[in-house]
């Protein structure tokens, strides 16, 4: 695999003087400044709640179940939230903000470890009570701000290319693309077979919230661009960049990707490869399970995301368990993190959902791979996947990311417009 230029925004130096924006990189260990672990009382034992976003597969529910099982005075509550990040944040957010003690333990995607433990929203947590050292590196770090730990790895989240294996096989086409541009050729060669008649191109998740930031960074960094550079400062408007957003611009234009995917989240995208109407999409892995048990079933296949010249890179996703500085019984709280981000757990996660665990030798498993033949394929994809800017206000940074890239996307602005108002933006939201 091509190995990709510069890394967006990993540990930098921090934006101190930029008021909010800082970054979040920390060594590990427990000297970081900010609250010490240990300092915050986890005491209090009783019912409790889990917060996360709407659970398609009902795992959730069922490793709970476990919990509240061998717990019936500890009993934890599932509540769900919509199924969009964005919302997600804003109700924990809200939640924070009126210091309610309705959320307890807080399913955080990886992108807002800095901004919730900044806020003093989330407690810092006793590390050694994890076995981090037995997860991947890259996915630990999404927990960490300013040297300590604020969120735990439940699972982690590498993109991937959902693709057709039964019409590229009809079509003559042996192996799936590495490309853009073998992808687009292998689509025209499908669309070409009568049991293809109807079916559009590719597909990720195009709509206004934090999937289209997803897209628009991998398909920068696929092009050989950057959001941020290696100091975090932005660096967007540049002739990599472009070549990634022309890319996904260029794609709504001529039909490769359907004009109604620029209304799609994650679940849109799989209904409609599960109904067989894209050749190819990007999704996360648990689409994989779901789509097993689809219409689709046992004619698809993933592969690592095309790029620019050669493989691309996915965006570092996945979600962390946090605890609400506000909640009641923090005890029973830290007890079912340990247990809910165990590696017992994240093997129910994959084997029942396909969800990417942050266990590394889970990876390895000869018997897991064997249900999930793309595991190596994944973890590569998730140590070499490229974090989102690492800082406190992420709300700002994503917003300007969604409206330009969306801007682009749908013809109202050109990529080089676009990525120079984007650029304006980052820079103006550093200086805050
Ligand atoms: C997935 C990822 C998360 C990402 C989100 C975007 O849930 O795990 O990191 O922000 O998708 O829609």
């Amino acid at each position: 695999m091509k190995t990709r230029t510069t890394r967006a925004l990993q540990c930098s130096a921090p934006l101190v003087a930029a008021g909010l924006l800082l970054t979040a990189c920390g060594s590990g260990g427990d000297s970081g400044s900010g609250q010490q672990a240990g300092s915050t009382s986890f005491k209090g034992r009783g019912p409790i709640t889990y917060v996360a976003g709407k659970d398609a597969s009902g795992v959730v529910q069922k490793v709970i179940d476990r919990w509240n099982k061998q717990h019936p005075k500890e009993k934890v509550t599932f509540v769900q939230l919509p199924t969009d990040a964005d919302s997600q944040r804003q109700q924990m957010i809200q939640n924070a903000q009126t210091k309610s003690d309705a959320y307890t333990v807080l399913s955080l995607d990886v992108v807002w470890t800095s901004e919730f433990a900044a806020h003093q929203w989330i407690d810092r947590l006793p590390e050694k009570q994890f076995p981090l050292q037995n997860m991947l590196k890259p996915v630990v770090e999404t927990g960490r701000y300013r040297g300590g730990l604020y969120s735990v790895p439940a699972a982690s989240d590498g993109g991937m290319l959902y693709y057709r294996t039964d019409l590229l096989k009809k079509a003559g086409i042996a192996q799936p693309p590495t490309t853009w541009s073998e992808m687009t050729a292998d689509c025209a060669k499908v669309k070409k077979l009568p049991e293809a008649k109807g079916m559009s191109c590719y597909a990720g998740q195009f709509q206004k919230y934090e999937g289209l930031t997803v897209n628009f960074a991998e398909a920068v960094n696929s092009a050989g661009g950057v959001i941020t550079d290696a100091n975090g400062k932005p660096d967007v408007d540049t002739p990599a960049a472009r070549k990634g957003l022309d890319f996904l611009a260029g794609a709504v234009k001529d039909g490769t990707i359907p004009k109604e995917a620029v209304t799609y989240q994650e679940e849109d995208g799989r209904q409609a490869f599960q109904s067989g109407k894209l050749v190819f999409l990007r999704n996360w892995p648990y689409v994989y399970a779901l789509a097993e048990k689809s219409k689709v079933a046992g004619k698809f296949a993933v592969a690592p995301l095309p790029g620019l010249n050669g493989p691309g890179s996915s965006s570092l996703g996945g979600h962390n368990l946090a605890l609400s500085s506000y909640a009641k019984n923090k005890a029973t709280a830290v007890d079912f993190m340990k247990f809910f981000s165990s590696e017992e757990s994240a093997t129910t996660f994959l084997k029942d959902a396909s969800l990417a665990p942050p266990y590394a030798k889970l990876y390895d498993d000869a018997s897991l791979i064997k249900q999930y033949p793309y595991l190596p394929v994944l973890k590569q994809s998730i140590l070499r996947a490229v974090p989102r800017p690492r800082v406190v206000n992420y709300g700002d940074v994503t917003s300007a990311i969604q409206q330009e890239a969306y801007a682009a996307l749908t013809g109202s602005k050109s990529s080089a417009q676009a990525l120079k108002d984007l650029q304006s933006a980052l820079q103006k939201s550093a200086a805050q």
